[in-house]
């Protein structure tokens, strides 16, 4: 056989493999407002960059007359390529070939390209799109999941993991992307769920669609499962796309470091916060006020929007922002925002990115509602990640910083390396209004003038701790700045920062209140 004749061969067997289910499952999956799995690895990496692996694999189904069967690729592409120039692993799952389920040999090359990332310590992309554990593999499909959940937790803190959810993503399945950093979900495509709609009627006799019980909103808003929500695949590859250049490759670098860039001139960062402390604001307008090009990548944008969390850069590098939202429930720390901000400050921590904090919040959310829902739990998480993080970290107090969120917002106490304070800072145990009426309760109710009486010790109070100078006064806060001098305060202290070094701890590790 000549070479000419074998790579004809070889061109053919590549096309049919390529055609994974065929073009009657193909234009099923168009008509679904879906792109082929070959379609989304080159829409999303680097053009010409995608090299593919194992692509001649065979199933290992033998039951169910499934040993006759061809399951090109056996259901999932795996490779390597590049995405805005750095190196990473990707896999996706092909709904064209039996539903992209999960069979031992699909799950093997899933970790093959595991370990791969791991070992050459790049990110991975998994693009999820499958009916879950195949049926007719019975337990080799489980051994295959708990394959991939251990490598995820091998990974975690390694290499940055990325879970594209693109169709559904449907029983155990879900635990892959769970325990990965970042999932990207797309309205009307994206299904996750433990048990799906016939189930729940069944045992339960509730009605739902999938979309209401595991769709992108709901994933984006209620669950807290997804971090970014993106209106079609294209626009959720752009997505991608931005939050690498943001990241490492692993956790021994640093995030790549871009040319800095100046502050949009239309972000004033003298004029965001209102006179009255009561009045509301968007801290993303404080946070435009400092960063390059006022760009700033929002992760989790449409979950616990009281608390506010991403990226952003200043002179170039990347910092990881936490900030309070006065906007939503004056910007109180309960549960879900607790969780939200823990587990982002952990990211930043695992891969070398500094944590700027600005505070801003009248506390904890009170309420029965959150007690059982478990605050202290989940509240504690808070002062963990922060307690534990060892990269730089700066706190800015913007205006109140009340009780328990003033130590849980990267408060001195908590291994703060800066603390400054704009001049309108109130920290305090409670806020004035509060204090007075616990404090002087004695004096407001004997008064001939209660009224008149609670304003004046409400002044008394608020002369007193209302502000950031008694803080400083102690040394909890380093200086009380002007709030045009922030950018400048906090780019000296990212810089001197630098070699920051804290020895790790000589234990096994910590046991967060997870
Ligand atoms: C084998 C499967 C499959 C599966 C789908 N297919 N899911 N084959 N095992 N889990 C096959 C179908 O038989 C069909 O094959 C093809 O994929 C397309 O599926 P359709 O049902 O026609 O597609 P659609 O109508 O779009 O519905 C998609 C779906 C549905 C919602 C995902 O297929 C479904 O509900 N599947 C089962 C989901 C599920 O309960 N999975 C959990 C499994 S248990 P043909 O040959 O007809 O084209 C699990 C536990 C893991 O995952 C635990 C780990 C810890």
């Amino acid at each position: 056989m000549s070479l000419g004749r074998r790579k004809t061969e070889l061109q053919k067997k590549r096309e049919l493999i390529e055609l994974g289910g065929g073009e009657k499952a193909i234009e099923k999956q168009k008509t679904m407002g879906k792109l082929t799995a070959r379609e989304r690895i080159l829409a999303l990496l680097d053009k010409n960059s995608f090299h593919e692996y194992d692509q001649f694999i065979q199933h290992d189904a033998h039951d169910f007359n499934m040993a006759s069967k061809e399951l090109p690729g056996d259901g999932v592409i795996t490779g390597t390529g590049t995405l805005m120039g750095q190196p990473i692993c990707i896999f996706a799952q092909d709904f064209t070939v039996a539903g992209g389920s999960l069979g031992i040999m699909h799950a093997r090359k899933i970790t093959k390209i595991m370990d791969h990332a791991i070992k050459m310590r790049v990110p991975l992309i998994g693009i999820n799109d499958s009916g879950g554990a195949r049926v007719q593999e019975g337990v080799n499909s489980l051994a295959g999941y708990g394959e991939i959940f251990f490598r995820n937790t091998k990974a975690s803190g390694i290499i940055p993991q990325i879970s594209v959810i693109l169709g559904p993503c449907a029983g155990g399945a879900v635990y892959s992307p769970a325990l990965t950093d970042f999932v990207f979900v797309v309205e009307n495509i994206s299904k996750m769920f433990i048990t799906g709609p016939e189930v729940i009627k069944t045992v339960l006799g509730e009605e739902i669609s999938m979309e209401a019980l595991g769709g992108a909103r709901t994933h984006s808003e209620i669950t807290g499962n997804a971090h970014f929500f993106a209106e079609s695949e294209q626009a959720c590859f752009e997505q991608i796309k931005r939050l690498i250049t943001y990241i490492p490759w692993n956790n021994t670098r640093r995030p790549l470091a871009f040319p800095p860039k100046q502050i949009d001139k239309k972000w004033n960062i003298d004029g965001i916060i209102p006179d009255d402390p009561k009045e509301p604001y968007d801290v993303r307008d404080v946070i435009c006020a400092l960063v390059d090009a006022s760009e700033f990548l929002e992760v989790h944008e449409m979950w616990a929007k009281n608390i506010v969390v991403g990226f952003g850069r200043i002179k170039g590098e990347t910092i990881g922002f936490v900030a309070n939202q006065p906007n939503v429930l004056a910007g109180v720390l309960d549960v879900d925002s607790s969780d939200k901000a823990a587990r982002f400050i952990r990211f930043c921590d695992a891969f070398n990115i500094p944590l700027v904090t600005l505070v801003d919040l009248p506390g904890y959310l009170p309420g029965v509602d959150q007690e059982h829902a478990g605050v202290i739990r989940h509240g504690a998480k808070l002062l963990y990640a922060y307690s534990e993080a060892t990269v730089p970290k700066i706190t800015v107090i913007l205006r109140k910083a009340y009780g328990g969120g003033y130590i849980a917002m990267n408060s001195r106490h908590l291994g703060a390396d800066f603390v400054f304070a704009w001049p309108n800072a109130e920290i305090a145990v409670m806020g004035p209004e509060g204090a007075a009426n616990i404090i002087f309760k004695k004096e407001i109710s004997e008064s001939k003038n209660p009224d008149k009486t609670r304003q004046e010790k409400i002044n008394e109070y608020k002369e007193k701790f209302a502000n950031p100078f008694v803080a400083a006064g102690k040394g909890y806060i380093d200086a009380v700045i002007e709030p045009s001098e922030t950018r400048h305060f906090l780019e000296h202290a990212l810089e001197v920062s630098t070699h920051k070094f804290i020895p790790k701890i000589d234990r096994k590790h910590g046991i967060p209140p997870f």
